[in-house]
């Protein structure tokens, strides 16, 4: 596990030279407000800008904040957070195995509701039914959001579909893209996969422990960084926007959009939800085949209900099912 957090002199001068970007400041002055010496000083600088940060000298050796980094660091992701709890505290590195393994870790020693830890890379990054998530350094988005929410384990399901709600509309913010949901868990652009949720939890019978919302997003990859097979099925945000986009700003815009869906989730569940997810979802009306580990079942997709489970309308009937991998068939 590789660290890449700030320390806290460094924290708090980043602070007061961005109250007034641009502006110089002399090291006397900053050494009396902040009440440090300026040798502590000099070095607060100098690690801010191998993070990244642009901290310019004048010629009388005053020192001004000119631009920060789009590095996935703590200390960006909670400058000016819009949000009351999700994400006022975030651990960030620069590689982990798994950010869900290192969430459930925090969760098991209670982190606060809203905990996010979030990593450059993962050397061991997980996808749903046990495949793993291509990771790239540098190029994606890779974090998990700590949850306890107060509702039946037989609701968490549902967990999935809100973040991919979530998920969607913080796409939509940026650029009327054709941005879509594919149960129980993806998300679309142009029919291609740009975002996958893993959602693991720690419950017992009629209690959920904690959930971990586990979020992979395609944001910078140019098509070429993509394996082969990958290659075939995904896309990113920079290849549909057509230029980069910065992660620390889609990190908390999204952030901020989950916060009020999980807000609503916790108080009616789905039900205040469900009419943007089907609005987002890519497979009503679709002749669909979803695959439950082996066995089959085709029809037509239908509803997403307010358990978070997909209705099919099957040749017995309508059916919801809660989990399994579904394709859209051409014909049936
Ligand atoms: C999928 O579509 O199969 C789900 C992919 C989820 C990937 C994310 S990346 C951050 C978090 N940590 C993991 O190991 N997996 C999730």
């Amino acid at each position: 596990m590789t660290d890449i957090n700030t320390n806290a002199l460094s924290d708090s001068l980043l602070s007061v030279l961005r109250r007034r970007p641009a502006r110089f400041h002399s090291l006397e002055a900053l050494a009396k407000v902040m009440k440090v010496e300026k040798a502590d000083l000099l070095f607060a600088i100098d690690l801010l800008r191998q993070t990244g940060y642009e901290i310019k000298p004048d010629s009388q050796g005053r020192y001004a904040f000119i631009s920060a980094p789009d590095n996935l660091l703590a200390i960006e992701i909670t400058n000016d957070l819009k949000t009351v709890r999700i994400g006022k505290t975030v651990y960030a590195y620069k590689s982990v195995q798994s950010t869900n393994t290192v969430a459930a870790r925090l969760a098991g020693v209670n982190a606060p509701e809203g905990t996010v830890v979030i990593a450059e890379t993962q050397t061991k990054g997980r996808g749903r039914l046990g495949r793993s998530w291509f990771s790239l350094e540098e190029k994606g988005i890779y974090l998990s959001i700590i949850i306890y929410p107060d509702i039946d384990p037989a609701k968490t399901p549902g967990i999935s579909i809100m973040t991919a709600l979530s998920l969607a509309d913080t796409i939509q913010s940026y650029d009327s893209l054709d941005v879509g949901i594919k149960w129980p868990n993806d998300c679309l652009i142009n029919g291609r996969k740009v975002a996958g949720i893993l959602t693991e939890l720690s419950a017992e019978v009629g209690k959920v422990h904690h959930v971990i919302v586990g979020i992979g997003i395609n944001a910078n990859h140019r098509r070429q960084d993509f394996p082969p097979d990958i290659a075939k099925i995904a896309t990113s945000l920079r290849a549909e926007m057509k230029e980069p986009v910065r992660r620390v700003e889609f990190v908390q815009r999204f952030l901020k959009s989950f916060e009020s869906d999980y807000r609503l989730f916790q108080k009616s569940g789905l039900k205040p939800l469900r009419k943007r997810i089907l609005k987002y979802s890519v497979l009503l009306g679709k002749k669909v085949k979803i695959d439950l580990k082996g066995s089959i079942v085709t029809g037509t997709a239908v509803d997403i209900d307010e358990n978070g489970n997909l209705v099919l309308d099957t040749t017995e009937g309508l059916r919801p099912f809660n989990a399994g991998e579904v394709s859209i068939l051409r014909r049936m």
